[in-house]
């Protein structure tokens, strides 16, 4: 356990687990508190994506760092109040509902008015949106959201690093996500783009 102030942990029903699993692995490496909430939907496909109960999965990282969990319809949790500090927020995978309930500023669950918070307290916010192929609506929400701060960051691989397997690119989004949470200072060598080779 440490004192130090958490990150906000959100997954929404987005295709997508694998990836949050692999950025909650690399947070909890440095020791990170997390605020885990997850939606109905988020744990319908967490179950659907990978045979595992979100629960099970909470229980799993609980054995690697501290981690609380907070139930989506309880908007009276700590993190829905700009007073309880955080170092900010990730939705992985965000779905184009929840994009638009933050960009509408009338959510109606914890995921919704945590993000909220975070944007009105100028901390990160980071989007990771999983849709294709977008409609204007879904770019309108995300546009509104870009430039009321968040980082969207589309769970795109970097092809150019040549990756070998599905775990390559998702290790390489994980590390991403740290970077725009600014939990990192730098991309790491490993995931950088160090110039072509000519
Ligand atoms: C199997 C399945 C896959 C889905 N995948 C996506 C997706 O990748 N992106 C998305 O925006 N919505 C997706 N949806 C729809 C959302 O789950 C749905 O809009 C839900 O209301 C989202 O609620 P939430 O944002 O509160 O979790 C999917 C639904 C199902 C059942």
């Amino acid at each position: 356990m440490t004192n130090q102030p958490g990150l906000v942990i959100a997954v929404s029903g987005a295709s997508g687990a694998v990836l949050t699993n692999a950025t909650v692995h690399q947070l909890l490496k440095f020791k990170i508190p997390l605020e885990i909430v997850c939606s109905d939907y988020g744990e319908l496909m967490w179950k659907q994506e990978t045979d595992e109960r979100f629960r099970d999965a909470i229980a799993r990282w609980s054995d690697l760092g501290d981690i609380r969990v907070h139930r989506p319809d309880n908007v009276a949790a700590p993190i829905a109040s700009g007073s309880f500090p955080t170092r900010g927020m990730a939705v992985i995978p965000c779905s184009m509902a929840t994009v638009g309930a933050i960009a509408s500023g009338a959510g109606h669950n914890l995921l919704h008015r945590a993000a909220d918070v975070t944007l009105k307290e100028k901390r990160p916010l980071v989007l990771v949106p999983r849709e294709t192929p977008l409609s204007l609506i879904h770019l309108r929400n995300l546009t509104t959201l870009a430039e009321a701060g968040a980082t969207i960051l589309p769970p795109d691989p970097a092809f150019y690093l040549r990756p070998q397997s599905l775990d390559d690119v998702v290790e390489a989004l994980a590390t991403r996500i740290l970077y725009a949470l600014r939990v990192v200072p730098e991309i790491d060598a490993e995931h950088a783009w160090t110039g072509a080779n000519n």
